[in-house]
């Protein structure tokens, strides 16, 4: 993890349940949505969150955005504390973007795009007309919908997927935020558009120093930009790593999976790669009290998988995995502790 000081998001021990109900008053029990989830993230850094659908992504990123008050833990953004008081939210959505899975659902369909960017601006204040309208054609050329007067006064309906989700991101960066929480951005386009989405979404990365979060399902389209994982499993993060030695040296079961489901060429389709490893994940109502890959595991451990859970073990530095198959990692440097300390 950065150092605090450098850091510019700080999430620690993030719990968001919901609770169920039964006819309205019948308690059921919490969906564990979300359960004990830290990471932190420096000023420019992007970063993908990677899981299967249902593993508690987009909860994730609606407590990061503020949207969802976490039930235990803190968000940290910029040394102010967003998860509690309403107070500050507005500052603090004026300095984060989120892009949504379905640019049509996201974008006001009676409105044009020019309203669309007009009306972020407006809301922070950016009083002269003439100022927001220059940076309005900014955002529209610099997510290549040029030439832009071909845009400004177009409805959403007007435009294809790949442009709606273009208008996206340009309203998402239209007040220069410090960060973009991008939940399953290109999911819902075409796959010949897919690339070209990213590909914008990393320019803008780089030429702002923004941090990004990319929330996707499909590890096969991290490599473009992030520069750390965060895999995701039953509502917690059960391996991180740079990117490169995720890739190359991943460690939970869980995460081979993964890899071998992109690696099989049979498999270039997302509903493919959900079936694998065959399984289903864990109910988040009732979450088994061991490692929540355990029933699907083929390397478990019997008499202690399902009945402990895991922590996290470090194999290299930023290098971490919640898997009782590394355990001995942890055992040796204890041993290496002492070994200094005697
Ligand atoms: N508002 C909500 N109320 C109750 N349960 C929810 C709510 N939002 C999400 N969930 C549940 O939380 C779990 C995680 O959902 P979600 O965060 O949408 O996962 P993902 O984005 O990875 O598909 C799912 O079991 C989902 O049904
Ligand atoms: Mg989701």
């Amino acid at each position: 993890m950065p150092e605090k000081a450098d850091a510019l998001l700080t999430v620690e021990n993030v719990h968001t349940w919901f609770e169920l109900r039964r006819f309205g008053f019948l308690r059921v029990g919490f969906v564990r949505a979300v359960d004990g989830v830290s990471f932190s993230l420096k000023h420019g850094e992007a970063v993908a969150v990677v899981g299967e659908s249902g593993c508690g992504k987009s909860t994730l990123a609606k407590t990061v955005l503020g949207l969802y008050r976490p039930t235990q833990g803190t968000v940290v953004f910029d040394g102010q504390r967003i998860d509690g008081e309403t107070g500050n939210l507005k500052k603090y959505h004026s300095q984060v973007g989120y892009v949504q899975q379905d640019p049509y659902g996201a974008l006001p369909p009676f409105m044009t795009i020019y309203r669309i960017l007009d009306e972020p601006l407006r809301i922070n204040g950016v009083r002269k007309r003439a100022e927001r309208e220059k940076r309005i054609k900014e955002a529209l050329s610099e997510v290549k919908l040029t030439p832009v007067e071909d845009f400004l006064y177009k409805y959403p309906h007007m435009l294809s997927g790949g442009q709606q989700q273009r208008v996206v991101l340009a309203r998402a960066k239209i007040l220069e935020p410090k960060l973009i929480v991008a939940d399953e951005p290109v999911s819902m386009l075409d796959a010949s558009v897919r690339v070209e989405i990213l590909q914008l979404l990393q320019r803008l990365q780089r030429s702002y120093n923004l941090a990004v979060i990319y929330i996707t399902h499909d590890l096969s389209t991290v490599r473009y930009f992030s520069e750390r994982i965060f895999v995701m499993y039953g509502a917690k993060i059960i391996e991180e790593a740079p990117t490169a030695t995720l890739l190359e040296n991943p460690s939970h079961p869980y995460t081979q999976a993964l890899l071998t489901a992109i690696s099989d060429p049979d498999a270039k389709n997302a509903d493919h790669i959900k079936e694998v490893p065959p399984g289903e994940p864990p109910s988040l109502l009732n979450p088994p009290p061991g490692c929540r890959f355990c029933p699907r595991c083929g390397q478990a451990i019997a008499g202690l998988c399902e009945k402990e859970m895991p922590p996290a073990f470090e194999l290299a530095p930023g290098h971490r995995v919640s898997c009782w198959l590394y355990r001995q990692a942890a055992v040796k440097e204890k041993e290496e502790e002492k070994e200094k300390a005697g």
